[in-house]
This record gives C-alpha cells, sequence and structure tokens, in this order.
C-alpha cells in the first residue's frame, strides 16, 4: 500500500478536491483505493457518501476506523484528506505515516504566505530533513499560462520547488463534488479539457512509487 497526504493548513486550499480526485482516477485504473477523512468536517466522507452505484468503487475510512478493516481490503492506495490548520504534533504524526506529500496551493498572496509558512515546517520534520518523504507542490484552482500560475512559480523559486501542475478552475470539479463524482468520471466531451492537468501528478506519482517499491 503506498499512501500520499493532501495537506495544507490553509482552509479551502483544494485538499478535498484534489484528494477525491486523485481517488477516482486511481480506482479508475482497477486499483483498490481507499480515502482517509481526517476532517472533522468530513467532505471527503459525506462526498463518498454520495457516490453513485455504478461507478468506480473507493472505500472510505475515518481516523477511528479499525486499521484491520482497511487491511482486509489490502488497498494498492490510501489517500489522507487532511484537515485545515494541521501543524506541529499532528502534522509530525501524518507525515510520518505517509509516503507521499500533495501539497495544493491556491493563488491568492494569503494562501502564498501560509503555504510559506507551512513548507518551512514540512522542511523541519525528520523524513523530510532525510529526503524520505517525495513532496509534491500543485496550483489550486488555476490555469496554466496565466499571471496567476506564473505568480505562484515565481513565489516557490527562492524554496528550490517545482510546481508539477496546475489544476484548473473548472465548474466540473463543483459539479463532481456535489454529486460524489470526479471529473475522471465525467464523459470527455466534458471533461477531457480537465483531464490534461494530471498527467504530470500522475507521473510524478509513479517516480515516487517506483523507487520506494524496488527499495
Ligand atoms: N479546481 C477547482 N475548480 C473549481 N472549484 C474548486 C477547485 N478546487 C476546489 N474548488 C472549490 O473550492 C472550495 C475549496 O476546495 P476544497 O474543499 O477542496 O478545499 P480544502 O483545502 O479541502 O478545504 P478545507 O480546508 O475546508 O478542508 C470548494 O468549494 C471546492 O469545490
Ligand atoms: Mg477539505
Amino acid at each position: 500500500m503506498f499512501s500520499i497526504l493532501v495537506v495544507n493548513p490553509k482552509g479551502g486550499a483544494g485538499k478535498t478536491t484534489i484528494a477525491t480526485n486523485l481517488a477516482g482516477y486511481l480506482a479508475g485504473k482497477r486499483q483498490r483505493v481507499v480515502i482517509k477523512d481526517m476532517d472533522r468536517q468530513r467532505s471527503a466522507a459525506r462526498w463518498l457518501a454520495r457516490r453513485p452505484r455504478g461507478f468506480p468503487e473507493i472505500r472510505g475510512a475515518l481516523p477511528d476506523t479499525d486499521p484491520k478493516i482497511v487491511a482486509d481490503y489490502a488497498p494498492q492506495w490510501l489517500i489522507i484528506d487532511a484537515p485545515a490548520g494541521v501543524h506541529d504534533k499532528a502534522l509530525a504524526e501524518l507525515v510520518r505515516d505517509a509516503d507521499a506529500v500533495i501539497v495544493p496551493v491556491a493563488t491568492s498572496v494569503f494562501d502564498f504566505e501560509a503555504t510559506s509558512d507551512f513548507l518551512a515546517e514540512l522542511a523541519t520534520l525528520k523524513p523530510v530533513k532525510d529526503g524520505k518523504r517525495a513532496i509534491a507542490v500543485i496550483g489550486s484552482r488555476v490555469d496554466s499560462r496565466t499571471v496567476a500560475a506564473s505568480d505562484l512559480d515565481a513565489f516557490l523559486e527562492p524554496l528550490s520547488i517545482d510546481v508539477v501542475t496546475h489544476v484548473r478552475d473548472s465548474q466540473l470539479y463543483v459539479h463532481a463534488a456535489r454529486d460524489g463524482l470526479t471529473i475522471f468520471d465525467q464523459p470527455r466531451s466534458r471533461a477531457h479539457e480537465a483531464w490534461e492537468d494530471w498527467p504530470p501528478l500522475l507521473e510524478w506519482l509513479q517516480s515516487v512509487v517506483i523507487p520506494r517499491s524496488s527499495r
């Protein structure tokens, strides 16, 4: 099992949107996926409860779900949707238990400032310092080839962090969330442009999973 923590203490950064869509993408590739909702708002768990029958199966877990139930399903992927405001010991524990970390960043100056502090905190954690956690930053609700995307790149440049992809601002995400779906559950004719934002993230994921599984 490979576990991916989706985290940014800034509220509304796009964590649940990225976590649910990544879960949907992997499930669509016939992978066994569990999405673990660590947020008291239960956005991911409620999304899963709305998921209609007939779409690729995704199982859910909550912080108090018996680990044996998850283990019995033998998921290939565990996606952890972190709450806003996670810092200090709670953050250290989440990062300790994950194989990889995805940090969605929205493109306001408030998001940049909060995320900058967060990335600095992340860098102090032992598994990160030891180079044992792959970290991907992704632009959230931003079209590549826009000023906002360049602003994000410029903000991250001094930190020597690349943006793996930009996930565009699209009502497809909003509608999919409402219906318990992902953009990958929607017809190609409607969603193909939004799909284009995802291959770089999936390639990054492959690049970090392969070295780990050959360890
Ligand atoms: N790419 C996108 N296009 C359009 N709307 C988006 C996109 N990503 C997120 N949103 C919307 O922005 C809002 C915040 O997104 P989301 O809930 O995923 O963030 P979050 O980081 O999980 O928030 P919280 O910190 O409250 O858990 C939601 O209304 C969501 O539907
Ligand atoms: Mg959320």
